[in-house]
Order: C-alpha cells, then sequence, then structure tokens
C-alpha cells in the first residue's frame, strides 16, 4: 500500500485509547466497567413514545429543513433561555448529529491550515482530533490540578500567539469532573473579547453539577454574542446517546458560516430523533434530576471508595460531570495505558488511561460513574485486593 494513501491529516490521529480499552475489554469476561461516559439508563420512555407517534404520522420519511425542525429549535431557544441565561432565536439554532457534529462543523468553519485552538488539557480527546482533521494546530493550556483543575486564564493569555483563532474548552469537563465557576469564564471571555477570538463552548453536561456549583454558559454576556459558539447535546441529559441529536446556538452571522459545512456533512439530522428531542424538551424535566441523584450517589460512593486507596489514588472531587480523573500515585501509574491495561488482565477492572485526554492527563486514569452502585463496588473491591 502507498504510503500517501492516506492523509497526514488523518494518520497523525492517534487509536483512541477509550475505544482500545472497549475492545481489549470486550475480549474478557465479567469486567467491572468504569471507562465509558455513556448513560448506562435508557432512554425515557415518554420521548420513546413521541418517536413513535411521530412515525405512525409519517412525520420522519423525509429530510427536514437543514437547521432542524421550527418548532424544536423554538423548544431550544425557550431552554437557553430559561436554563442558560442566553436570549437567542430560531435563527441562531442548528440542530446537529450530537455535540460532536456541532463541534466538528465549528472548528472547520473557523480554522485554516495552521491556526491554532487553545484547549485547556486535560481534556475531551475529540476536541483534540477535530482541530487536527481541520488541518489546525492544538495548542495543549494545562488546567491547575491543585486547585481542583482551574483553568489557568494567565496560562491561557500567554500561550495566544497572531495565529490564535480559537479557545475551546468543555464544561462540566471531561475527563476531570471540573465545573467552570462563572468567575473563570468571565475572565475567559475578557482575554476572548481583547484578543478578538471565538470561543467554542462543549455544554455536553450542564444538567449534571453537584454540591451547588452552578453551570455558567459564557454566550450568557451579551458581549460575546459574536465571539461564541455554544454546543449542546440530548445525549447526556436525556440518555439520548443512540439517538444522536445535539444543538448549537451562535449569532446568525456566524450561523450562515457553519451551515455550509453542516449540509456536507449532515443534510439535517434523522427526523425521528429530532421529534423524540421535541417530546424531551417539551414534556417532565423529572428525568433529568432522577439521573443526577443516580449520578450523584454513585459519586460519593466512588470517593468513599477510593479514599480507602489513599496510598494508590489521590482525586479532586468533581463537581459535575459523571467522571473523575484521579491522579495514581504508585511507581507503575506513570504510564497510565500500561497500567490500565494491566489492572484489566488482572483484576477484570477497565478504567480509562489518562494519556488519552492529553500530555497532562498522564499519571492519571478516568472512571466514569455513570454506572450502577453494584458495579462501582465490584470494581472496588477487585482493585482493594489487588494494592492490598
Ligand atoms: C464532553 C463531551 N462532549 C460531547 C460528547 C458526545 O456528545 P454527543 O453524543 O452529543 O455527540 C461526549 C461524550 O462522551 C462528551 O463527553
Amino acid at each position: 500500500m502507498k504510503n500517501n494513501k492516506f492523509s497526514r491529516r488523518v494518520q497523525q490521529i492517534p487509536r483512541s485509547a477509550i475505544h482500545e480499552m472497549t475492545r481489549l475489554s470486550s475480549t474478557i469476561d465479567d469486567v467491572a466497567f468504569l471507562s465509558w461516559a455513556k448513560p448506562t439508563s435508557d432512554t425515557p420512555l415518554h420521548i420513546k413514545e413521541g418517536a413513535i407517534e411521530a412515525i405512525k404520522e409519517g412525520l420522519v420519511g423525509g429530510y427536514s429543513t437543514s437547521s432542524g425542525l421550527p418548532e424544536l429549535r423554538q423548544e431550544i431557544v425557550k431552554k437557553l433561555d430559561r436554563d442558560n441565561n442566553i436570549d437567542a432565536n430560531i435563527s441562531q439554532i442548528i440542530v446537529t448529529v450530537g455535540a460532536i457534529e456541532g463541534l466538528v462543523s465549528s472548528v472547520l468553519a473557523l480554522i485554516d491550515s495552521g491556526d491554532e485552538v487553545i484547549l485547556p488539557t486535560p481534556t475531551y480527546s475529540t476536541h483534540i482530533q477535530q482541530v487536527v482533521i481541520s488541518s489546525g494546530k492544538p495548542v495543549l493550556v494545562p488546567l491547575i490540578e491543585k486547585e481542583g483543575y482551574a483553568l489557568d486564564i494567565d496560562a491561557v493569555e500567554k500561550a495566544i500567539t497572531p495565529r490564535t483563532k480559537a479557545i475551546m474548552y468543555c464544561s462540566p469537563n471531561n475527563p476531570t469532573g471540573t465545573t467552570f465557576t462563572e468567575k473563570e469564564l468571565r475572565k475567559l471571555a475578557d482575554v476572548a473579547l481583547s484578543n478578538d477570538l471565538m470561543v467554542i463552548t462543549d455544554e455536553a453536561y450542564e444538567y449534571f453539577v453537584y454540591d451547588g456549583s452552578k453551570h455558567f454558559s459564557i454566550a450568557s454576556i451579551p458581549e460575546m454574542s459574536k465571539n461564541v459558539i455554544s454546543c449542546y447535546t440530548f445525549t447526556k441529559t436525556y440518555a439520548m446517546t443512540g439517538w444522536r441529536i445535539g444543538y448549537l446556538h451562535a449569532h446568525e452571522d456566524i450561523i450562515s458560516q457553519i451551515t455550509k459545512i453542516h449540509i456536507p456533512l449532515s443534510i439535517c439530522v434523522p427526523v425521528v430523533s429530532q421529534y423524540a428531542a421535541l417530546t424531551a424538551l417539551k414534556g417532565s424535566q423529572s428525568c433529568v434530576t432522577q439521573f443526577k441523584n443516580h449520578y450523584l450517589n454513585a459519586r460519593n460512593l466512588m470517593c468513599e471508595r477510593l479514599d480507602k486507596l489513599d496510598s494508590v489514588f489521590q482525586y479532586v472531587k468533581p463537581d459535575g460531570s459523571y467522571l473523575m480523573f484521579p491522579r495514581i500515585l504508585v511507581e507503575e501509574g506513570k504510564d497510565s495505558a500500561s497500567f490500565c491495561k494491566k489492572m484489566l488482565r488482572e483484576v477484570k477492572v477497565s478504567t480509562t488511561p489518562g494519556i488519552a485526554f492529553g500530555p497532562t492527563g498522564e499519571s492519571h486514569l478516568r472512571l466514569s460513574f455513570c454506572v450502577t452502585e453494584n458495579e462501582i463496588n465490584k470494581a472496588f473491591d477487585r482493585m482493594e485486593d489487588y494494592f492490598k
């Protein structure tokens, strides 16, 4: 096979460590699985019924407008006003194939070859890959772990060069579970505005925040209206991973450019999923509270179990998402990929190596608490035996 058969952009991307752990885990029986950031609950019944109704009524066989059903975008506008303090209208919304398509369409709409995107890390590795496949250059700026994975605003400012186009972050954060504070994000907005940079946000875990922390959307700052693209999803909020539906919000001038990417990538989001999402927004939100309470209990249990392993792991208690990112204190943890593979082989516990989230993630592992309490106990019983 010719060396140059595949693009340099695609060859630069390493195999996903998350998928690699999933693949290895599938070869072993009875694994305690803490490596996937995927809700284990099924989509609530009333949402499924909304989709079935739309199918029966013959509403889902054709394309919708590429930006999404107007009635869905209208409900999204209401939600942005109610929960994000964002004053939007429907021409500022594109319904996307999950948050993922919104994010990659945004990056492709902004980035030329060699343009730089600043990413506070550790971060969701897909963001880094999205910059790479857009021929941009990811510039990784470490979060401050000893301050609870806080944003390092000074370091972000120092990382800006004439090639910097955007700052991209997720809050609540995958993998650290940190919710960036309003104060931090206001400072970040000042930096973006004074350097005329775009900010791309990934707010996938917006509803899963704990201990009195509050999710803050940077797009609620009126001065940011032409400098921010905010990406959201139904995936986590309503346990709708497989429906592949999310949306983004931005100023109309930005939307018109992103639409040029969104159409060749997707034409539109599957219409059946749009009806499911419409039902989700119009219906009772009690399922979201139930999911949140479940994750909170699971987080508390995971922290209690980690406390008993304090010579092996040191952690920042997550106040958001359903993920956490402990540092591995033992010598063998310096290579997180080998450490995670060894734990899988020897104690059948599947976790994700921190290196998958950028170099600052090395010597850590990501644990997911969107699992049952039984699964957490099974994993930690085994780890306690192993590290005895
Ligand atoms: C931070 C973050 N953003 C986006 C996604 C994917 O979202 P979607 O399913 O809406 O594409 C994930 C999935 O794990 C995630 O953790």
